[in-house]
């Protein structure tokens, strides 16, 4: 029987349309869905939408409608908009729905009757964007820290459920278990939070406030706290706790979440589980925040990103490449049009878009519109598919360990390994020679085969592209996992004309190319000396090398993403990859020149200057202690 596989997104909120964030996650899950299904696995994708609690009443009431009828038309945006973007959950719930609403009120009734739900006057400091009951310690400056509002101070009896008494077993949970909050940091994160004694939980609101919830069972003068309902929507999809669905996929249970909600997953849920008699989830999965110009994005501060606008842009597969690409998994990354362009025209365009045009054609050209044939291998691919046999393994890794910006990135590198074999035969010069005929055959067999792997590996990301390019090479469907193995590729399959697969996008004008620099000392002789005033325009900052892959096309360049705390990553391009490897510069502490002007190199942008010593091996890295925190200066 195959290994089974369960992956959840939250439940979105209905009281405004579906943003970036929310396409982030859903995409995210859905590609790490695909991944498990390449891999042979039986996986199922639950998304859906969360509507009750005063949000969505107060959004419902400004909406001049009754609640129901705001929900049923909002939730239809989010349902409307997945297809759209290629995401093909197995189950939409909404918390809404009869079937929910029971099993909130069975499980409620069963904590109840277990004695750890009790009634108790209580006051504290509502925030109704968090629909929580925020602790003194967690305001800033009187506000709450997310939202920044301040929250409502409300004096009420409530329900409470005693999620003090699971304090010991929680962290004895996060303790034996290192990886079951992902990645680490978060798990430090909600260790830190329950260093203090965790509170009782309020699971109730009284009707006499709000009305828009689930009835609690045991007094119907209040409704359900909106997260106590929320949470159990992963169990009630799977009809817990007897349903089939249940009993197959709840042990392998993945949440998929950003940081916001972190303590809700983290702490709650997992009490709430333990209290019901049920195991907790298998893994929760962290991810950071899209930021735009280095705040967060989000509903309540109205900074939001339209994924259909930016659809329109890149297509909906460089949309979903460049989203799941460019955030480092865990932590926040910068959007802008014109880092999402720049990715496209690198890693689509440049990269994998001309490799398979370019070997589409000369084998086309050459070899009558068919796969040729392959002759005997050299050392040249022998190398490669070495490389081909090892990255499919590393990126199974890397979707396993939910790294799926690594497991890009390695894609990448790999197509421009075929690209830089194709620059080194240069079939186009062994096309001009009639004796090196079965040569070029191996070389173009070499190039098709290497890309139908890339085709596979790249379909869960990118569905409808890849589909497109596996009938580019003449492909009966797109290649399952066994077929990810060099040396497959039918030789004499036909090979239809190739449509562009990415076209290039111009970028956005807003910044100019840099000029040549004025060669103004004859090498070896001493630089003009400068005045301290003018020394001081040059900035030198702190940053921090987040991520960095090769520049494709080029053997020298590499292209880093560095952080200087400016609360989005510069994308730096270095010329260093003869000495360098990308591995070699991630999580290096460098100096770099911050006030350069923006420039592009080979067409990727480079947003200033990391500076290297130069020495016997050509460069060496000038390295900062981790003490210093990224974006301090350098005087
Ligand atoms: N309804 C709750 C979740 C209940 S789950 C039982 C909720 N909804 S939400 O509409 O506010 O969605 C929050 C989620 O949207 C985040 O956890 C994250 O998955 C996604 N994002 C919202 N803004 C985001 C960014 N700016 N960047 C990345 N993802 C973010 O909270």
């Amino acid at each position: 029987m195959s290994q089974t596989f369960y992956c959840t997104t939250p439940i979105y909120y209905v009281n405004s349309n579906p943003h970036i964030g929310h396409a982030y996650t859903t995409i995210v899950s859905d590609a790490i869905i695909r991944f498990r299904r390449l891999f042979g696995e039986d996986a199922y994708f639950l998304t859906g939408t969360d509507e009750h609690g005063q949000k969505i009443a107060e959004s419902a009431a400004k909406a001049k409608m009754e609640p129901q009828a705001f929900v049923d038309m909002m939730t239809q945006k989010f349902r409307e908009l997945w297809p759209e973007l290629h995401i093909e959950p197995d189950q939409f719930i909404r918390t809404t729905e009869e079937r929910h609403k029971q099993i909130v009120q069975q499980i409620l009734q069963q904590i109840y009757d277990n004695g750890e739900i009790f009634l108790k006057e209580y006051e504290g400091h509502y925030c109704v964007g968090c629909e929580e009951f925020l602790n003194e310690s967690e305001l800033v400056e009187g506000q709450c820290p997310t939202h920044q509002t301040v929250p409502e101070f409300r004096q009420e009896r409530n329900y409470f459920f005693r999620m003090s008494a699971y304090q010991d077993w929680l962290v004895q949970m996060l303790k034996d278990q290192p990886d079951w909050i992902y990645p680490g940091r978060y798990r430090n994160e909600v260790l830190r939070f329950l260093e203090n004694p965790l509170q009782d939980l309020c699971i109730s609101r009284p009707k006499s406030r709000l009305t828009w919830g689930i009835e609690l069972p045991f007094d119907s003068d209040f409704v359900t706290y909106v997260w106590f309902d929320a949470l159990l929507n992963y169990a009630s999809a799977l009809d817990c706790p007897d349903g089939e669905l249940f009993q197959r996929y709840w042990p392998v249970c993945h949440h998929i979440i950003g940081k916001d909600i972190l303590k809700t997953h983290a702490v709650y849920w997992p009490c709430m589980l333990k209290a019901a008699g049920m195991t907790p989830f298998a893994r929760l999965v962290v991810h950071g925040h899209w930021v735009s110009s280095g705040s967060k994005m989000s509903k309540t501060l109205g900074n939001v990103v339209d994924p259909l606008a930016m659809k329109e842009k890149l297509g909906v597969d460089g949309l979903r490449y460049f989203l799941v690409r460019d955030m480092s998994f865990g932590e926040d990354a910068n959007f802008t049009e014109e880092l999402a362009i720049t990715r496209y025209n690198g890693d689509l365009a440049n990269n994998f878009g001309n490799l398979l045009s370019r070997s589409v054609n000369l084998s086309r050209q050459n070899f009558s519109e068919s796969v040729p044939e392959c002759g005997p291998l050299t050392d040249a691919e022998t190398e490669l598919r070495a490389q081909f046999q090892n990255g499919v393994e590393q990126v199974q890794e890397f979707i396993r360990q939910f790294y799926l910006h690594k497991a890009l990135e390695h894609i990448a590198w790999m197509a421009s390994q075929v690209n830089g074999y194709l620059q080194q035969q240069a079939p186009w010069q062994l096309a001009k020679q009639p004796d090196q005929r079965e040569r070029l055959g191996t070389v173009l067999y070499t190039a098709l085969d290497a890309t139908r792997i890339l085709v596979g590996l790249l379909a869960p990301v990118m569905p409808e592209k890849m589909k497109l390019a596996s009938t580019t090479l003449g492909l009966e469907g797109l290649p399952q996992l066994t077929e990810l193995q060099p040396g497959l590729l039918q030789s004499g399959t036909a090979l239809p004309k190739p449509e562009p697969l990415f076209p290039k996008i111009q970028v956005p004008k807003v910044q100019q190319e840099a000029p040549t620099p004025k060669e103004d000392s004859a090498p070896g002789s001493a630089a003009t000396p400068l005045n301290i005033d003018e020394f001081n325009k040059v900035e030198l900052k702190v940053g921090l090398i987040r991520d960095c892959a090769p520049v494709a096309g080029s053997d020298k360049l590499l292209h880093s993403q560095v952080d200087l705390g400016e609360g989005r990553l510069r994308s730096i391009v270095s010329g260093v990859a003869p000495r360098f490897s990308p591995a070699d510069l991630i999580g290096q502490r460098v100096i770099v020149v911050s006030n350069l002007r923006p420039t592009k190199l080979r067409g990727v942008l480079s947003e200033g200057m990391i500076l290297f010593a130069e020495s016997e091996k050509g460069f060496e890295l000038v390295k900062i202690p981790e003490s210093v925190v990224p974006g301090s200066t350098v005087r």
